[in-house]
């Protein structure tokens, strides 16, 4: 008789902890649509910490990162950011960064999204793994928004571009979307904000979203680091699909 109430006890306590948050669901293995859910796991921190922590936090670094390569073309601050070294398609040398300035030889994070969320804290936090960045450690809300990040906010980089390299997406799709939610401040045509203020001519959404992809999308998802732009994903709800839709709008542009 014990024996029989032992388990609908168990299931009573568990969903006590699951309804006042003690459990969470963030052990979610894949990316979901769920905007409600990404907010709540700190998705969108993450996704700009991966694009440049740095200036998310307002601290300095110094010097260039001890595990960027030296046959690496970049030096100083730019080394720091986790886009440097594993790309803005999260397939590091298998994707964009393969060859040319960004190369270094170093493997992508998305195979990493598998990891428990342990083994990730452990691989970002380790001084013997050379990852360090004390000052993005230093509070562990940050490390465990990148952990986040790297396990439900990566996008599977064959569902955005086709074998050739061109984008999937339905631009008939994006267009509503850019116009009610980016022309606000990026103007319809794009060109509101010069994003190379040095280079002759407009570099605006489309020039970008043309000439570096993996970055628009990026940055479309999450948001752009020290900016009001919101992330498509949590602030706007939208799904994967419609952020890749939008990116083929946005190169239309
Ligand atoms: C200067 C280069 C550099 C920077 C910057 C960098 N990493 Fe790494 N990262 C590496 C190297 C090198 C490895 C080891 C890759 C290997 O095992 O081949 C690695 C491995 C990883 C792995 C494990 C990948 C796997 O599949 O095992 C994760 C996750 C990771 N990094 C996340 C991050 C995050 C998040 C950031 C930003 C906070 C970051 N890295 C910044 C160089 C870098
Ligand atoms: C609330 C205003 C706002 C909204 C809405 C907004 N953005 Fe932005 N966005 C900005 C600002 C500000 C910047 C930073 C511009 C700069 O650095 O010159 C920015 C930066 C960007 C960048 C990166 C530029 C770079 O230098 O790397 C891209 C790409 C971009 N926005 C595209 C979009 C798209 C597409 C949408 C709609 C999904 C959108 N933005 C919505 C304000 C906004």
């Amino acid at each position: 008789m014990k024996k029989r109430s032992f388990k609908p006890t168990l299931a009573v306590a568990a969903a006590i902890l699951i309804s006042v948050g003690v459990i969470s669901f963030s052990d979610k293995v894949s990316a979901h649509e769920d905007a409600k859910e990404y907010e709540v796991a700190g998705v969108k921190l993450g996704g700009q910490l991966y694009d440049k922590w740095y200036k998310v936090l307002g601290v300095e670094v110094s010097g260039t990162h001890p595990l960027y390569p030296p046959e690496g073309k970049k030096s100083g601050d730019d080394t720091y950011r986790c886009k440097e070294c594993h790309g803005w398609d999260y397939i590091g040398k298998d994707g964009r960064y393969r060859k040319g300035s960004h190369y270094t030889g170093i493997k992508g994070v998305y195979d990493a999204r598998t990891k428990s969320a342990e083994e990730l804290t452990r691989i970002l936090t380790d001084p013997a793994g050379g990852h360090g960045m004390k000052e993005l450690s230093a509070d562990p809300a940050n490390v465990r928004a990148l952990v986040t990040f790297i396990r439900e906010g990566l996008i599977d980089p064959d569902s955005v571009f086709n074998a050739d390299g061109t984008v999937k997406g339905d631009p008939a799709r994006g267009k509503p979307l850019y116009e009610s939610v980016c022309a606000k401040c990026h103007g319809k045509d794009g060109n509101n904000l010069d994003f190379d203020k040095k280079d002759k001519g407009v570099q605006g959404v489309g020039w970008l979203a043309r000439d570096n992809p993996q970055e628009t999308l990026h940055k479309i998802r999450w948001g752009h680091p020290g900016s009001k732009m919101p992330s498509a994903v949590v602030d706007e709800g939208l799904k994967d699909s419609e952020t890749v839709d939008l990116l083929k709008y946005s190169q239309t542009l």
